[in-house]
């Protein structure tokens, strides 16, 4: 097998490349002056199996045409099988109608990544699992949350306490509580708009606990910022956040550690100072 990294990826994929034994390519690519993409291959791929590892993060946009266009190119060189390892897939929020008129916009992303030349897709902790039906190519998820659960049992947190981050994350929450041996529990929340959203208190016992919020995705930090002012006022110690995705748009670090966060600990399907917990492993599995 041939790995190929994508520009947004290139520390996950040599470690999928080095725990599969594969050749890495990296691939050429570069910016037209008015600022499209120029993408190159420079491999012989012919019948070989291919996985092209491309995260969207931001820029979300940029990085989906760069995949789709290694896709392309993959196709193009004769490689055998393609398989597109999206480690986290942009626009997989938006993905039901809630008013008329509103862009379903992950089925238009996976129509276009299932036309692109891949033959199957790898993604990891997708928002709602059911909606890689979305894809018409086999689509396939993993969840990072049990190499989480890993990763805080070297912390020796004081009588944990796993908190989903609202109502979507109970799932989550359950995978990293079981491998602690830890309770876990769930907030709900509503969002008013993309930057703001109300997490409703609820009585937990936290005093003097050590609480793990976990989430897929943190964005904003809104939900965390506001989901921890409730624990922190109910007499928690320290309060993590455990996510797959560290997205972090524009200050949310900053204002995440301006709450009182301790630690954010997040995987590297997107690379950042806090992706502590690698997911080589288990893309590599699903590869093998
Ligand atoms: C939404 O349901 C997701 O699971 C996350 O809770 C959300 O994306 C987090 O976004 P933010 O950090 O902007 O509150």
């Amino acid at each position: 097998m041939i790995v190929i990294s994508g520009s947004a990826s290139p520390k996950l994929s040599a470690k999928v490349a080095d725990l599969l034994g594969a050749e890495l390519v990296s691939a050429e690519v570069r910016r037209f002056p008015d600022g499209e993409i120029y993408v190159r291959v420079d491999a012989e791929l012919r019948r070989k199996p291919v996985a092209v590892i491309q995260s969207t993060c931001p820029p979300q946009n940029d990085n989906l045409i760069e995949l789709l266009l290694l896709l392309d190119a993959a196709k193009d060189l004769g490689a055998k099988r393609i398989i597109a390892v999206v480690p986290y897939l942009a626009y997989s929020r938006q993905d039901k109608r809630f008013k008329p008129g509103e862009a379903i916009s992950l089925r238009t992303v996976s129509k276009l990544i299932s036309q692109s030349g891949a033959e199957e897709l790898i993604t990891v902790d997708i928002h709602q699992e059911e909606t890689l039906g979305n894809f018409s190519i086999p689509a396939f998820n993993q969840s990072a949350m049990p190499l989480i659960g890993r990763y805080l049992r070297g912390l020796n947190l004081k009588n944990p306490l796993i908190i989903g981050a609202d109502q979507g994350s109970i799932k989550r929450a359950t995978k990293v509580a079981l491998e602690l041996g830890a309770e876990h529990y769930f907030l709900e929340k509503r969002r008013i708009s993309p930057e703001n959203v109300v997490v409703y208190p609820k009585n937990l016992e936290v005093q003097g606990r050590d609480v793990v919020m976990v989430d897929d995705i943190v964005s904003t930090g809104g939900t965390i910022i506001g989901a921890a002012k409730i624990l922190q006022e109910q007499g928690a110690r320290d309060v993590y956040v455990a996510c797959a995705h560290p997205v972090l748009a524009g200050n949310a670090a900053q204002r995440l550690r301006e709450a009182g966060i301790k630690q954010i600990i997040a995987t590297d399907t997107i690379e950042k100072d806090v992706s502590v917990v690698s997911v080589a492993p288990l893309i590599a599995e699903l590869l093998k």
